[in-house]
């Protein structure tokens, strides 16, 4: 009888122990399960099951003379010109900030470099980098406070040699992202209104141009419209916690769930597209300080949704391989392996009578092991 009831409070005891862990777990780790799960769940739930696309609703459009004071700085750097009187397939901003002048002549020669674009594979594309200013000490690399050079100055030098970067006076920061996409989108439609397609990226990203421009220029032919492709977000809910730089308040954004958009790492709009979201940033309040969400605000009030495309990278790497590869259009977070990667989308041999493919995948793989391990040890 004693061994019986020692039994089961013992297995009571386990029990209520077990329980008591759970609990507390899911206490602390309460915030995270937040955002992370129930945030998902309720998001779906609201993107799918209840209202689709019609809750971005009238109390984000405000009177234009507000929507100006997103747009109305001045240009520090401009290349009114640079589309002039030409069949411009495909327009390309970077944005980029004032210190990463390695990244920006890496993307120059290399998946940059216009001229090699027009030589070569026959078409006219444009890159230009969009910048805001510089202005804080950590913005300014070393050997411009060596020199004792201004670091504006340093950018004006660049410039006059490569005559790319477009520029307005807001201070360059992540959370004036949004402003800069305001930039990319008022320089389109002011200056290159005609090009074809437009596309945004980040400096850190590598774009496979000739298998981009062979798709784009197939779409063209087939004269489409509409057109907004990259890697697609779905349903994705604000992040409500304050510690994370997405923090987005329930003041700024108050639905569970953004409309679908691209991640900002790279994505192709078509010419009309671009149109409407510029006609968009003239009635909105472009307080949220992130721009690719900003851009899926923008394309939903103007009734517009995004394509998936397989070989558009979001936040990742597009892995080496030689399958992948041969069809990748873009692939995130390239910054040294970006004149490698180049190499070995302009070589001319073709994939299938490559005897090297092998090899060169081998390459490939040894290189990214190598940098990881370099990064690690570092
Ligand atoms: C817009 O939606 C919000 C949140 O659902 C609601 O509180 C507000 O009243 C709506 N405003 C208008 C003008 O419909
Ligand atoms: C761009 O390519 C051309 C060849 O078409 C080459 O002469 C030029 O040096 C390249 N530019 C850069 C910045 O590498
Ligand atoms: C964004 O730019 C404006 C205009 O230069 C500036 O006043 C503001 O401080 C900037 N915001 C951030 C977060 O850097
Ligand atoms: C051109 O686009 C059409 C329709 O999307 C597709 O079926 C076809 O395979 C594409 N051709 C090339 C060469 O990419
Ligand atoms: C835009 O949104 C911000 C944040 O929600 C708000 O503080 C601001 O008053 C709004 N601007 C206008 C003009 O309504």
């Amino acid at each position: 009888m004693v061994v019986v009831s020692f039994r089961i409070r013992k297995c009571h005891f386990v029990q209520l122990l077990a329980t008591c862990l759970v609990l507390s777990t899911v206490m602390v780790c309460w915030e995270e399960l937040d955002n992370k799960v129930v945030s998902h769940v309720k998001s779906y739930s609201f993107r799918y099951l209840i209202n689709s696309f019609t809750y971005i609703n009238k109390s984000l459009t405000i009177p234009h003379k507000q929507a100006r004071s997103f747009s109305n700085f001045h240009y520090l750097l401009d290349h009114p010109e640079k589309c002039a009187n030409q069949d411009v397939l495909l327009l390309l901003f970077v944005k980029s900030s004032p210190k990463n002048i390695e990244r920006r002549n890496a993307i120059r020669s290399t998946w940059g470099n216009e001229s090699y674009i027009q030589n070569t594979l026959g078409v006219t594309v444009r890159v230009l980098f969009a910048l805001g200013a510089p202005t804080t000490k950590e913005n300014e690399p070393s050997w411009s406070r060596k020199s004792g050079f201004g670091f504006q100055e340093q950018l004006v030098e660049e410039d006059r040699l490569h005559r790319d970067l477009i520029q307005k006076d807001f201070v360059d920061s992540f959370y004036n992202l949004t402003l800069k996409l305001i930039l990319q989108f008022h320089w389109v439609h002011s200056r290159c209104a005609h090009a074809r397609f437009f596309m945004t990226a980040d400096d850190d990203i590598f774009v496979h141009m000739p298998n981009l421009l062979k798709y784009l220029q197939n779409e063209s032919a087939r004269g489409v419209t509409d057109f907004w492709v990259g890697r697609v977000h779905r349903g994705a809910p604000p992040v409500r916690s304050k510690y994370s730089k997405y923090y987005v308040s329930f003041e700024t954004y108050p639905w569970l769930s953004y409309p679908d958009y691209t991640a900002g790492a790279a994505y192709v709009v078509s010419r009309d597209v671009a149109a409407k979201i510029y006609q968009a940033t003239l009635a909105l309040n472009a307080s949220i300080h992130i721009d690719d969400v900003f851009m899926g605000i923008c394309a939903s009030a103007m009734g517009l949704s995004p394509q998936e495309h397989p070989y558009f990278a979001g936040e990742g790497k597009a892995p080496y391989h030689p399958c992948i590869y041969d069809q990748m259009i873009t692939s995130h977070s390239h910054v040294d392996d970006i004149y490698d990667l180049w190499r070995a989308a302009t070589d001319p041999q073709p994939l299938t009578t490559r005897t090297t493919v092998q090899q060169k995948w081998r390459e490939m793989s040894e290189l990214f092991k190598s940098k990881v391990l370099s990064q690690i040890s570092a």
